[in-house]
């Protein structure tokens, strides 16, 4: 007799990250290059010399600090460690087996797969020939079986963004007892007034949650913090399968420092959207396509040719995100990091 891992783990698609290769330019991750914004190292180092000490299972000065700035109630906020593990517990704490969950295809890599560790099955929808979510076909795939539907905007690995108006008109067709996730992981580096502000729709519908993370534009991707503002009796659901302890003590100073450091934070926005217009730009003159993006990455939908530019922009010392087949995701790095991409698009074109 032998122990029995469940069977159905096999059939998992795996996680790809992104690859780190010693000696190359690393675009593959949507990590911000710059490093944790300058304030708050010093944070992280003060930290450092507790962590002997438990971290504070309910993250008490964080939340209270989310809760004033995002003038919510301490009820409505949950941490998780990384907004995946939040995905994550908003699976395990809405789905029973066989129940469904909703997502966009392709859309972060993380929803099929912790869809089925839960025993959920997955509906995937297609996105539009523009790259971008299909709302209307979202909504007719939800049945009386869905929990979730996972909307993720701006969309992993596409980029593009969705609007108030068609997300409003959206969250109104969806049934009172399905959730709907606005993963808005990207959402510091949008600057597109028509696009909507997840907390401010958590307000006004009883079935939305916001996602968000201090991975990406707080440069905080290594210590593994995020949140979610959801409504009451969700967010409890979701503290009462978090495991305990998980955001760690670091993680928790670092996020605090982080949320006062709003002019670095904007700095550095600021340079990402720049660079973000230069490399577009640039991509579309090279011939390429590529949707709009409100993110820290562009998409370039090479289909079958996918595989070679990878292996070109690898041999030009360049790592990016290919999805065989379908399209390669490249994150906005610094000018430097971004020339070295643009000369590597530039001779895979010519
Ligand atoms: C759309 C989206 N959501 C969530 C995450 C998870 O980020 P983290 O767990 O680091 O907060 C990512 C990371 O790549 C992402 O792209």
């Amino acid at each position: 007799m032998s122990v029995r891992v469940r069977a159905d783990l096999d059939s998992l698609p795996a996680y790809v990250a992104g690859r780190t290769v010693p000696g190359s330019t690393k675009l593959a991750s949507n990590e911000v290059s710059r490093g944790p914004l300058p304030s708050v190292v010093e944070a992280i180092t003060r930290a450092a010399h507790e962590v002997h000490r438990y971290p504070d299972m309910a993250a008490t000065e964080l939340v209270d600090d989310l809760a004033e700035r995002l003038d919510v109630p301490v009820e409505r906020i949950a941490v998780g460690c990384g907004s995946v593990a939040l995905c994550q517990q908003i699976v395990q704490a809405m789905c029973v087996p066989g129940d469904e969950v909703v997502f966009p295809w392709r859309s972060f890599e993380a929803y099929p797969i912790l869809t089925r560790v839960a025993g959920a099955n997955e509906v995937r929808v297609p996105l539009t020939a523009e790259n971008a979510l299909d709302l209307d076909a979202l909504a007719a795939a939800i049945t009386g079986s869905t929990r979730v539907v996972f909307v993720c905007t701006p969309n992993n690995p596409t980029g593009t963004a969705l609007h108030e108006d068609e997300l409003v008109a959206f969250l109104d067709r969806v049934p009172s007892d399905v959730l709907v996730v606005l993963d808005e992981a990207y959402r510091e580096f949008v600057d597109d007034p028509k696009a909507p502000d997840g907390v401010e729709l958590t307000r006004r519908w009883d079935n939305v949650v916001s996602l968000r993370t201090f991975s990406k534009a707080y440069g905080l991707a290594g210590l593994r913090v995020g949140y979610a503002v959801a409504p009451p009796e969700v967010a409890e659901a979701l503290r009462k399968v978090y495991i305990p302890f998980s955001v760690n003590a670091v993680a928790q100073a670092a996020a605090v420092a982080s949320l006062g450091a709003r002019e670095e934070l904007e700095q550095r926005c600021a340079e990402v959207i720049a660079e973000r217009k230069r490399v577009g730009d640039r991509l579309l003159e090279l011939g390429y396509r590529v949707p709009p993006t409100q993110a820290n990455f562009v998409w370039v939908p090479l289909g079958e040719r996918t595989r070679a530019f990878n292996e070109h922009c690898l041999e030009n010392r360049v790592v990016v995100r290919a999805f065989t087949g379908d399209g390669a995701r490249v994150t906005v790095g610094t000018p430097q990091e971004n020339d070295a991409l643009l000369e590597a698009a530039a001779s895979f074109a010519g």
